[in-house]
């Protein structure tokens, strides 16, 4: 497998990433960092044990990719674990913003559920595919339009635990 983006480039970045995250919150009320099963997964517990601030964790799910199919169907969210996000800070993390789709339809529900703001981050932003307008406030890095895979991100369940981005379809045209 082609390596895309490496493990010290990938904790380089999540480093910075933090940093970012801890000087966009002057409140100093606590953030509750919210991840996007299942992709979210190494992505968020590397970000997390940087960010310099008082932190609450919780998850929702939101899949549309299913199976062996690489096309999107029909979003479904799911949130039972998820905390009361009543007047809090919700910072959203995903793994990778492909049509944009998933985080516009996601931070709508955590806006539902009562949140006073979110913010948004994701490890991966692929250029050319985005078919809704949405710019996450914090971006690791901006990748082609290539299926990736590696550090949460998966085909068919496979691949998440690789400590690097992979390319899934071989070189470059
Ligand atoms: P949208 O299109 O809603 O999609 O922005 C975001 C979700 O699509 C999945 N996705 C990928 N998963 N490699 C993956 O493993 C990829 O290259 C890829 N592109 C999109 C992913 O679940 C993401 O949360």
């Amino acid at each position: 497998m082609d390596v895309l983006i490496t493990a010290d480039e990938i904790r380089e970045r999540i480093d910075r990433m933090a940093a970012e995250i801890g000087a966009a919150y002057h409140d100093g009320r606590p953030v509750t960092v919210v991840g996007i099963l299942t992709g979210c997964l190494v992505f968020m517990a590397d970000l997390i044990r940087r960010i310099d601030l008082p932190v609450r964790v919780a998850f929702i799910t939101a899949s549309s990719y299913r199976g062996e199919a690489t096309t999107p169907g029909k979003l479904l969210i799911r949130d039972e674990l998820l905390p009361d996000i009543r007047g809090r800070h919700v910072l959203l993390l995903d793994d990778i913003l492909d049509t944009g789709k998933t985080l516009t339809r996601v931070v709508a529900h955590l806006l539902d559920r009562g949140a006073e703001t979110v913010k948004a981050g994701v490890l991966l932003r692929k250029v050319g595919r985005q078919e809704v307008p949405f710019d996450p406030d914090f971006v690791g890095f901006t990748i082609p339009d290539r299926f990736v895979v590696g550090y949460g991100l998966d085909f068919n369940d496979e691949h998440r635990h690789l400590p690097y981005i992979g390319v899934l379809d071989g070189p470059a045209a």
